[in-house]
């Protein structure tokens, strides 16, 4: 057995020898401490893991094996990890600070990421001071963002969670092509006094140039031709971009070493710096750097994204757990589990390995989640007493933004307690006690006492942000992104690329095409029936 096999069978062998998350305290008196850090403003706490000393000792063990640092140094030295595509994975050098030395397969970026970031900030404030104005003359009063998925999910959270900091401007953001989506995000606005910002890597993709398409043809029904000066675009397939009538100084770049889903440090989120400022963008930038910093240089076991992604793995191979929940008790990170969806499940949701044989080990869990208290109020039912163990990231912010603070510790206490609730449950006994002395009969008792009862033992790993502001958020998605990226390397994935979005695409097209023909292709009866049903005429 290879060692890497080896240290897998140990750590699904330390996971059967598990005991209640409880009774690990007493016996591990440094279990807290061991178990819980501070990094790059964030503290994380997963003692309320399953694991044990034995068991986290196996995870670590499994982090040696499987070449965590090695593939770490990899992906800042900017080696081709997205091998498929034959790829570096960069994102660090876009949030990297001024003069550092970033390098793309050997090729220096550094000097372009910083023109460009110089050029979106310029950019942005001449929108914001008034000095770039519109066709008419007039100030720009609002920003359209259109794009999808890892060109839409990103700055839609940033704009979420940090719009309290923006000084003004309305931002709406449009990804669906349902056309709904996009007709919301332009009503009521003044086409003479809005800017449409189209941002796609590929500048190919349907959803977006449909919705870059109704803008396009939004302004132009206000200023004709003279309407396209007011849109912008953000891809790396610049030519594109300028085809489409984008005036070519409001075209922004990025490069292909950016994946979509992890691009949000870049000129994607031109429309968040603009409604944000560049002041508040580039602290952003500056947290992210610092979680990059602590994952570079921390040990392993006292590494934030290594011991995030490792304590998803235990439940994930040692537990056998294939959902996972993510509830940020801040209204502002509300979006954050649609942003990790795409993140984690783009990422590592793949059955065959980055040299094509298949996986030995079960990947990415489904991920989803909502705010709290919220999802308190809508799933945290079955999460408590559901027959399935689904392993919880409690996120906390100490300080509130802004309103009474009596509501702020009312929102503390829930996300305290829930960690507590999941961890400790209720036991049946105690249930029963409570219920006989309520007076009620042995038949009822018997009855409800199991209903009441909660199991207990539901792991949580516990996030908590001193306050939300831009530096802490910055480090909060990076921490998520390196987890995702150890993650993939336990499991010997490449998380780059994402082939699985392609044939959804491609019959897409087809069945457009049948509908536009009016021929029809072979196709089962199901899927027939419903090109019928749904078909135009
Ligand atoms: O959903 C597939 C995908 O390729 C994502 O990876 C990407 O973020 C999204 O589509 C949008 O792509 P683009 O930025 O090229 O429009």
């Amino acid at each position: 057995m290879s060692e890497l096999a080896e240290a897998w069978a140990a750590l699904q062998a330390a996971a059967l020898r598990g005991r209640r998350i409880e009774s690990l305290f007493a016996d591990e008196p440094d279990r807290l401490a061991k178990l819980s850090l501070d990094a790059a403003g964030l503290h994380l706490d997963f003692s309320k893991q399953s694991w044990s000393r034995e068991g986290f000792g196996a995870t670590l063990d499994l982090a040696r094996a499987a070449g965590v640092e090695a593939a770490r140094d990899r992906l800042f030295a900017g080696d081709p990890v997205n091998a498929s595509e034959n790829r570096a994975a960069l994102h660090m050098a876009l949030r990297a600070p001024k003069g550092a030395d970033f390098r793309a397969a050997g090729i220096p970026v550094s000097a372009e990421v910083e023109a460009t970031r110089d050029a979106v900030a310029a950019f942005a404030n001449a929108v914001r001071d008034g000095l770039r104005l519109s066709a008419t003359g007039q100030r720009f009063n609002a920003v359209v963002h259109i794009g999808i998925g890892g060109s839409d999910l990103g700055p839609r959270l940033v704009w979420e969670a940090l719009k309290p900091l923006a000084t003004h401007r309305e931002l709406r953001f449009a990804a669906n092509v349902d056309p709904g989506e996009i007709a919301q995000a332009l009503a009521g606005l003044n086409p003479m006094r809005t800017l449409v910002v189209v941002v796609s890597k590929t500048f190919t993709t349907q959803e977006t140039l449909t919705n870059a398409e109704t803008a396009r043809a939004w302004l132009r029904a206000a200023m004709g031709t003279a309407g396209d000066a007011h849109l912008c675009a953000v891809s790396a397939a610049p030519d594109l971009a300028r085809a489409f009538g984008v005036p070519a100084d409001q075209v922004f770049g990025f490069r292909d070493w950016v994946g979509g889903r992890y691009s949000l440090w870049s000129a994607v989120s031109l429309s968040t710096v603009i409604g944000l400022g560049p002041q508040v963008f580039d602290a952003m930038l500056a947290g992210a750097a610092a979680m990059d910093a602590h994952f570079r240089s921390a040990p392993l076991e006292r590494n934030a994204p290594v011991l995030l992604a490792l304590a998803h793995v235990f439940n994930r191979n040692g537990l056998g757990r294939p959902i996972r929940a993510v509830v940020p008790y801040a209204q502002r990170l509300r979006l954050l589990p649609a942003f990790l969806q795409q993140l984690e499940m783009e990422s590592n949701g793949k059955r065959v390995g980055a040299c094509g044989g298949p996986l030995a080990q079960a990947t990415a869990a489904a991920v989803f989640g909502d705010a709290g208290t919220n999802g308190q109020h809508a799933f945290f039912q079955l999460l408590h007493q559901g027959t399935d163990v689904i392993p919880v990231d409690i996120l906390a912010v100490r300080e509130a933004t802004d309103g009474d603070p009596a509501a702020q510790a009312k929102l503390l206490a829930n996300a305290v307690a829930q960690a507590e609730a999941l961890m400790v449950g209720r036991p049946e006994a105690e249930v029963r006690a409570e219920l006989a002395g309520r007076g009620l009969d042995p038949a009822a008792i018997d009855a409800l006492a199991p209903q009441r009862t909660f199991p207990g033992d539901r792991p949580t790993s516990f996030l908590c942000l001193e306050r939300l502001d831009a530096m802490s958020f910055g480090a909060l998605v990076a921490l998520y992104e390196h987890k995702t990226f150890v993650e993939g390397v336990l499991w010997g994935i490449n998380s780059f690329d994402q082939w699985g979005v392609e044939l959804g695409k491609t019959l897409a097209g087809r069945v457009l095409a049948e509908w536009g023909a009016g021929a029809r292709g072979p196709h089962d009866p199901s899927t027939a029936d419903l090109m019928r049903r749904l078909g135009p005429g």
